[in-house]
């Protein structure tokens, strides 16, 4: 049986795959795939193991053929795939949520969230640039973290750890906005439930840690970013789609809000252009899970949903939203 790899990855899925006697078919690109050269590669898949930048949908399903039984994306997230599409055609579909993967995710928004408040960015390239010529006490201040307030939009597994890091580590206080109450973990984190509208006006730093569907989708309009205070930070590390990245640029050039960190962009091919030149602004290429421990783990997990479907029985991690 022939599973179609649609880049290469880390860690040990293709050994895992082989060692069972699959054909691995590994796209020779090592680049993103571009929508007819997916199509053209899946053809005869008995399994897909893909990408969250693989748009799978009928056109997708059809072109592999009747004998294709999963896929397996190497992602959390899935908004890439059909769900729908998949479940009609009896496909499986299956993502990588693991404890290792939900800490590098939560990790990374730390250090999104001190990067920001610490200046680390502008403050490194202003000593490369030769401009430091000895300690000034007006240089680079920014907010302290202990005390201010972390807004938690989305308390599902990686909002959870975020929250945990930001109390017990940095003694933030919590707020968070949900589709669910979690009176449990409020009463742990002595956080507030709030409405996302309730919650922009009050935190200092707003994360967003929710899935992207079709009620998250530009969740931060612009009428929302206006709600956050002027000195309050954005920080995204779920979906770019979530925020509406023109009116986002639109309050940063405005001075509407202090600053953003994202790792994620509305076209991940191509992050909004007037992000680059904003000073308040930290980039990073969607690698909040990008630790050695999480891609591996991702590539094992991946690989062995497709092993368990191959060999009939139920997949280990059939992708559903749990918020
Ligand atoms: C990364 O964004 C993931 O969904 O795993």
């Amino acid at each position: 049986m022939k599973v179609c790899l649609t880049r290469n990855i880390p860690g040990p899925a293709v050994r895992m795959l082989q060692n069972q006697g699959l054909e691995v078919s590994l796209s020779v690109r090592n680049r993103s795939l571009e929508p007819a050269e997916l199509l053209e590669f899946v053809k005869g898949a008995d399994a897909l193991l893909c990408l969250l930048t693989d748009k799978i949908d009928a056109a997708v399903f059809t072109a592999a053929g009747s004998q294709l039984r999963i896929v397996s994306n190497l992602a959390v997230g899935f908004d890439n795939i059909d769900l729908a599409e998949a479940s009609r055609r009896g496909i499986a579909v299956t993502n990588t949520p693991s404890p290792l993967i939900t800490d590098a995710v939560a990790e990374h928004t730390l250090a999104l969230i001190l990067a920001l408040a610490k200046k680390i960015v502008p403050a490194d390239r202003f000593v490369r640039e030769g401009k430091y010529h000895g300690w000034d006490p007006n240089l680079f201040l920014g907010p302290q973290l202990s005390g201010k307030t972390l807004g938690v939009v989305g308390l599902g597994r990686i909002g959870l750890v975020v929250a945990r890091l930001a109390m017990l580590g940095l003694g933030m206080k919590i707020v968070y906005a949900s589709a669910n109450r979690k009176e449990d973990l409020e009463t742990e984190l002595e956080a507030r439930f709030l409405s996302l509208s309730e919650l922009l006006p009050v935190a200092d730093f707003v994360s967003l840690h929710v899935p992207l569907t079709m009620e998250t989708e530009r969740l931060l309009t612009g009428e929302k970013i206006a709600l956050m205070r002027k000195t309050a930070y954005l920080i995204n590390t779920s979906r770019g789609s979530v925020v509406d990245e023109a009116a986002l640029v639109a309050a940063l050039k405005e001075g509407a809000i202090a600053g953003a960190a994202l790792d994620v962009f509305e076209d991940e091919s191509r992050p909004h252009p007037d992000l680059w030149s904003s000073p308040n602004v930290i980039l990073t290429p969607h690698i909040a899970s990008a630790t050695i421990e999480a891609r591996e783990e991702m590539g094992r997990i991946a690989a062995e949903n497709i092993i368990a479907v191959l060999t009939g029985k139920k997949p280990l991690n059939p992708a559903f939203i749990s918020q």
